[in-house]
């Protein structure tokens, strides 16, 4: 039987992509050989390249003179490519959690960081009336967190160019992509399994490309002109993602995904904000859709291991908080149906009437 899973990525996949990705390791397009055993570079592959990046400008509507490549490294290596390529001599980082910390991290390396952070109230809110500078060479913001599970839903504007970290919600909202240069993320949240980073760049972005030396490698350009195979690409994640990608098509698309959203999240907090042993530690505002952030009432703390094993006696698993923060996290990715949600909240709702 599966399991309610509510893993925060890894996590759950459509059947889709599960059954035909299974399919297509024991064997590719009836060709006696596991798509593990054929060349990157035949036409079959080559096919699934197409495809895949065809789907990601039709499914996410991608304007024209954007290039989508599929990289390895995770988005961690991006936090050091968009540096390393873009920032001359300063940059903003909106800094709202682990992963831009991480990203400023890399980032400073490489000249100037102006940050603007969330930490002094422990990154529980997404700053919003700030300045940016205006002799920046980029913003650099972080839409999803996942692990503190804030959330910007709009899609915002600078005068400077934009970059966003989309790893956690990338596919979960129609996104007006015009708005940014460049939307990166690892896959392994709504896009498929883990080992894929997806880049959406601006082409034209690529002129303000700094004149330093740069390893091939970490080149956007080599990507590009090698159309994602410059060196081997993660080929079963990206026959993965292009099924995922044909599943979210059926699904009804972005509209729908944004919907589904919405009602898996409302769910989730209308519980917790009903409930007198779980609250949320989030601003209403800014909660995120995709990582449902709860922690118990103060006195039901010494309970936390109970509620994480009764949960999974109930089937629903991956709900502990990330080891940095504690409490609980249920992460409500696309895969993610209703019938998961309504598992968990009656398991919480149990609980509590057990305990509280
Ligand atoms: C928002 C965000 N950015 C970056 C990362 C790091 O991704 P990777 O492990 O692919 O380097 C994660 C991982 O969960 C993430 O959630």
């Amino acid at each position: 039987m599966r399991k309610h899973i509510f893993n925060a990525g890894p996590c759950k996949l459509s059947d889709r992509t599960l059954e035909n990705t299974s399919k297509a390791i024991l064997e590719f397009n009836n060709s006696g050989q596991s798509i593990f055993e054929v060349s990157h570079r035949g036409k079959d592959f080559q096919a699934v390249m197409d495809n895949t990046v065809e789907l990601m400008k039709e499914v996410l509507n991608i304007p024209e003179n954007y290039s989508v490549l599929f990289l390895g490294g995770g988005a961690s290596l991006q936090f050091c490519m968009i540096p390393y390529n873009f920032m001359k001599k300063k940059a903003f980082y909106l800094d709202t959690g682990t992963w831009s910390t991480k990203a400023i991290a890399e980032a400073k390396l490489w000249g100037e960081t102006v940050v603007v952070s969330s930490k002094d109230k422990g990154f529980t809110y997404i700053p919003k009336d700030f300045k940016v500078p205006s002799d920046v060479d980029y913003v650099h913001i972080t839409t999803n967190n996942t692990i503190r599970g804030t959330e910007i839903f709009e899609d915002w504007s600078f005068d400077a160019p934009l970059i966003a970290d989309m790893s956690s919600d990338i596919l979960s909202r129609p996104v007006d992509f015009s708005k940014y240069v460049m939307v990166y993320g690892g896959a392994q949240k709504n896009m498929g399994p883990a080992g894929a980073t997806f880049v959406i760049i601006n082409n034209d972005y690529l002129s303000k490309v700094v004149d330093r030396p740069i390893p091939a490698m970490l080149k956007y350009s080599t990507h590009i002109d090698g159309g994602s195979m410059y060196n081997t690409p993660p080929v079963i994640n990206i026959f993965a993602i292009r099924e995922t990608l044909l599943w979210v098509k059926e699904m009804g698309g972005m509209v729908a995904m944004n919907k589904l959203a919405d009602e898996r999240a409302k769910m989730m907090y209308d519980t917790i904000d009903a409930s007198k042993m779980f609250k949320s530690p989030v601003v209403k505002e800014d909660r995120s859709r995709m990582n449902i952030v709860f922690v118990f009432e103060d006195k039901y703390k010494e309970l936390e291991a109970e509620f994480i094993a009764f949960a999974g006696s109930k089937n629903c698993v991956g709900l502990k908080g990330h080891r940095s923060v504690g409490g609980f996290r249920a992460s409500t990715y696309n895969a993610c149906t209703m019938d998961d949600v309504k598992a968990l909240v009656s398991v919480m709702k149990e609980f509590e009437e057990k305990h509280a």
